[in-house]
């Protein structure tokens, strides 16, 4: 068999500015004229001992003040796609905020034309494919997000959906209803954070009310048995995230993880890295770690890549291909 982290695979659920190292956020902040309120990348690394989401959020936005120039935008990207292509990634469909740097004063179009940069290049330069989704930070308001999504307009080529990240306990989906109607209006795919620490209801109200096509993390599905057998019969993929789940304490230890458990229960799930920067490992080192802590073996590996694909936006022939 291969190594788990060899097999090849997509990565559905991944945040760009989360595979910000320490040692690229000194040099852009070098680069930049940017003070951090470390003294190194040991000070900093020892600061990533999180409680909860909202402790993780703090320090990932904190962090975002030394992406400045299309160019930090593009090296960013470009040191994820090399890492995720040394761990048998061929597909990523990435996740980046716009709201985090525009209310910084970085324009959304310095951001995309950045990240578009690395993107073009990846299949020839590093062999995987990638698609981009635009998340929309629920913690602020729902003209916000509209706002944003206008503002994407002249870059809609270069995105292939939306999605709904950082905070979510009090920001239920359904804040979001009409900036996803707009979103679905204009041909995008639609994917939203749901059931991270957020309730089972949250989930529904994510496929009910904004109509999204995959469900990224829905670890508290496992809450709701209804729930679970409806996602089972729509086969609604889940994105999990199972290492981030340890790091943000919703899960103790990733041999509780119920990943296995839900596998079984006939879930379409995935595995995927969130922010592989701060919680210890890229979409390989997850596959691994699963295998040891879960004890899974090589057949549910397997179906955890296929799972990927399957789950991914590509169609088809497309995925074929990707495999
Ligand atoms: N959850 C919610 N929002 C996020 C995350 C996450 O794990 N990472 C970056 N934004
Ligand atoms: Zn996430």
């Amino acid at each position: 068999m291969h190594l788990p982290e060899a097999i090849p695979k997509a990565e559905l659920h991944l945040h760009i500015e989360g595979t910000l190292e320490p040692e690229l956020a000194f040099a852009l902040a070098a680069r930049n004229g940017v003070e951090l309120p470390y003294a190194d990348t040991e000070e900093l690394r020892r600061a990533y001992l999180f409680s909860d989401l909202q402790s993780f959020l703090d320090l990932y936005y904190e962090l975002m003040a030394v992406l400045h120039t299309a160019d930090d935008f593009a090296d960013l990207a470009d040191a994820y796609l090399a890492r995720a292509a040394a761990q048998g990634v061929r597909h990523a469909e990435i996740f980046f905020d716009p709201q985090a740097h525009t209310a910084r004063g970085v324009p959304i179009g310095t951001v995309i034309e950045g990240l578009g940069r690395a993107l073009d290049r990846s299949e020839e330069r590093h062999g995987v494919s990638t698609q981009l989704i635009m998340c929309f930070l629920r913690d602020r308001s729902a003209e916000s997000a509209m706002e944003t999504l206008n503002a994407a307009e002249p870059y809609l080529h270069r995105i292939a959906g939306v999605g709904l990240d950082s905070a979510e306990v009090g920001h239920p989906p359904s804040k979001f209803a009409e900036v996803y109607a707009a979103a679905g209006a204009l041909g995008l795919r639609k994917v939203a954070h749901a059931g991270e620490e957020g309730p089972p209801a949250y989930i529904r109200e994510a496929l009910d009310v904004l109509g999204v096509e995959r469900i990224d993390h829905g670890l508290r599905a496992m809450e709701d048995p209804e729930l679970v057998e409806r996602l089972v019969r729509e086969r609604v993929p889940l994105t999990l995230c199972p290492l981030s789940n340890v790091r943000l304490r919703a899960i103790d230890v990733l041999e509780d993880h119920p990943l296995k458990a839900m596998m079984e229960a006939g879930l379409l799930v995935t595995v995927n890295s969130d922010d592989p920067a701060y919680f210890g490992g890229y979409v390989g080192d997850t596959f691994h770690a699963v295998h040891e802590a879960l004890g899974l073996d090589p057949e549910q590996l397997r179906e955890l890549a296929r799972n990927s694909f399957l789950a991914s936006f590509l169609d088809h022939d497309e995925e074929r291909r990707a495999r």
